[in-house]
């Protein structure tokens, strides 16, 4: 079966699926992006995404009211052409293709991208035996509450971690305080509590954060954001890291040293459970 694209209005396999070289997507990466999930044919939290979408259009002056009007409809043809039930679903729009300047063209039309890929439990064993991160300086920009697909520190930030081994990068910023993981939010439990940064200009809104915070405050789990520093990570009981592609990972070893037992922890473990049973239930939403 062909993973199915979606380019400016047609539908096609994936191979098949082009934009121009000039696109301003490529050239500046001016553009933004979400990405979710289905289950069982349906897409999770599709509400939140489109909100976060429409937000991130907005603060980078990009009009993307036709594209917001069709894209449930789109999102809905292209998981039914690709029959997945289980798939991985990206949305990008870009400001369009135009002669290289950095100033916005005026009268430029937006390049309209979704792709859906199959999802399979690509993460069972993260999930299940926990993995290791290590902490990094954050060199992203001042805006990463914006979806963009400006991504290179966050390219550069996992390679980083990878060349030592570890899953994913956890980042803290020039007063060391904790912001979030290059491509997930993080979590930590300390005494009982589950903690994690509040939202700011410095990390993403994450979809799979704010589902979460929920499902604690539902379950009884005491709940509290704000600063967590390097020494709060490294001393936490239990450590996690989220999103939409990784749902739950249990982070066991921080810069080389374990975390709590070293095993996964329980009110990561619940929260997981909860997270999924949730996401699976049909209208999960
Ligand atoms: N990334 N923070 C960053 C920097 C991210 O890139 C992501 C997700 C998140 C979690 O957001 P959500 O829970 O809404 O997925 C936090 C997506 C999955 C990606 O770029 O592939």
């Amino acid at each position: 079966l062909p993973d199915i694209a979606y380019v400016n209005g047609r539908f096609c396999p994936i191979e098949q699926a082009v934009v121009s070289i000039e696109d301003r997507g490529l050239q500046f990466g001016d553009s933004v992006y979400e990405v979710m999930r289905a289950y069982a044919g349906q897409i999770f939290a599709l509400g939140q995404h489109l909100d976060r979408f429409t937000r991130s259009s907005r603060l980078i002056h990009l009009n993307a009211d036709d594209f917001l009007a069709e894209l449930p409809g789109l999102l809905e043809e292209a998981l039914r052409q690709s029959t997945y039930g289980d798939a991985i679903l990206y949305v990008q729009l870009t400001r369009g293709a135009a002669q290289r300047s950095h100033s916005i063209p005026a009268d430029i039309l937006p390049t309209r991208i979704i792709t859906v890929r199959p999802m399979e439990d690509s993460y069972a064993a993260e999930q299940a035996e926990g993995v290791s991160a290590v902490g990094l300086q954050d060199i992203r920009w001042a805006h990463c509450d914006i979806k963009s697909t400006n991504l290179l520190a966050g390219v550069l930030l996992k390679y980083e971690a990878r060349q030592a081994g570890a899953f994913e990068a956890i980042l803290f910023n020039e007063r060391g305080e904790l912001t979030e993981g290059a491509s997930s939010n993080v979590f930590v439990v300390i005494d009982g509590v589950l903690r994690t940064p509040e939202l700011s200009e410095r990390i993403l809104a994450g979809v799979t954060r704010l589902r979460l915070l929920e499902l604690a405050r539902q379950d009884g789990i005491p709940v509290r954001s704000g600063v967590l520093s390097r020494e709060d990570m490294a001393g936490a009981d239990e450590v996690f890291v989220a999103s939409t592609s990784i749902e739950v990972i249990p982070v066991v070893r921080f810069d080389g040293k374990p975390i709590g037992s070293g095993q996964p922890g329980p009110i990561t473990r619940r929260l997981h459970e909860l997270y999924r049973e949730m996401a699976r239930r049909p209208a999960g939403d």
